[in-house]
């Protein structure tokens, strides 16, 4: 019988590509940049299973190119790139990758988070400007980690990995959510429930790790940057448009923040004009799940994810829906 169809859209690890050649035809797209939309619209055509990536827009336009489309497997946790009701009332899988990119992820954002506070990047710089005349009491001086308050907004899988590290620097730690966390989780992470202002006011670091959907699109914008305490940092290594872009390099520019470590913009892969030249960002392309171990592990879920809807005919443990 013929092996399943099924597209790559990307570079993938070996893993990833070995697992799915067992199972399926494989057309892959072996490029380290996004497949062009015409390129990805043509090869998806005959194509019982995608296997795509965040940059790719599974949207009506797709579904409609891919009449025999019974599985999308993204590789990524975040799914906001996908249509996911369109898919559902097609009847096609959707399947990510959750819980084996929380811990790389939980270690970034606070990688971004020390290195805004202690200006890690600028002091890089700094040296190899050859302006390092020795030390000086008063040169580059950021702020303090140990013993502030941390406040994350989003506390699933990512946002509680963060705020168990936080133990670590004798922080306290705020969260918010739409939904309170068990009261044991709260116990033993050491974290309370505030509502989003007073968070915004009482945090030193504001880290963000919700989702993004219509609800949480500019949840931060001029007037939350504006409650913030003025030494206060912002981290996000969650989605781009949870942050009003434009708004975040005026209160950068204008030091209406401290500082603020970003892995992720609100149209990747550009910035917003003036981003880049705040020297109180520290910027970053999208890596908070970017180690070899944790891109191995997304990829050959990623690839289970099809195996499990095109070979097994089963609900994946994987479906986000
Ligand atoms: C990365 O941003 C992911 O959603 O996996």
């Amino acid at each position: 019988m013929a092996k399943p169809r099924v597209l790559v859209t990307r570079r993938v690890p070996r893993e990833c590509l070995e697992l799915l050649k067992k199972h399926f035809d494989v057309e892959h797209y072996d490029r380290g940049t996004a497949i062009p939309r015409r390129r990805l619209l043509k090869s998806v055509r005959d194509k019982d299973g995608l296997l795509c990536l965040l940059t790719d827009r599974i949207d009506a336009e797709l579904l409609a190119a891919a009449p025999r489309l019974k599985a999308v497997s993204t590789f990524s946790v975040g799914y906001d790139h996908i249509d996911v009701p369109a898919c559902k009332a097609r009847g096609i899988n959707v399947t990510n990758t959750p819980g084996v990119l929380t811990e790389s992820t939980a270690d970034f954002t606070w990688a971004l988070l020390m290195a805004a506070a202690r200006r890690v990047v600028e002091g890089d710089a700094f040296m190899r400007g050859g302006k390092f005349k020795g030390w000086d009491p008063l040169m580059l001086l950021g702020g303090d980690v140990h013993g502030k308050t941390l406040g994350i907004i989003g506390f699933g899988r990512i946002g509680q990995a963060v705020a168990k590290r936080a133990g670590g620097f004798s922080m306290r730690v705020l969260y918010y959510d739409t939904r309170r966390a068990a009261p044991e989780a709260e116990k033993a992470l050491g974290a309370r429930f505030a509502p989003l202002k007073e968070l915004l006011r009482e945090s030193d670091f504001v880290s963000v790790h919700t989702v993004l959907d219509e609800s949480t699109r500019h949840l931060l914008d001029g007037k939350a940057f504006r409650l913030m305490k003025r030494s206060a940092y912002l981290i996000n290594a969650a989605r781009g448009p949870i942050l009003d872009e434009k708004a975040l390099v005026r209160a950068l520019k204008s030091e209406r923040i401290r500082g603020a470590g970003l892995d992720v913009y609100e149209r990747e892969p550009r910035t917003m004009p003036g981003l880049a030249s705040c020297r109180n960002a520290v910027l970053a392309p999208h890596l908070a799940s970017a180690t070899v171990e944790t891109r191995r592990r997304m990829g050959v879920m990623a690839a289970s994810g099809l195996v499990d809807a095109l070979i097994c005919k089963a609900r994946s443990p994987y479906a986000v829906s």
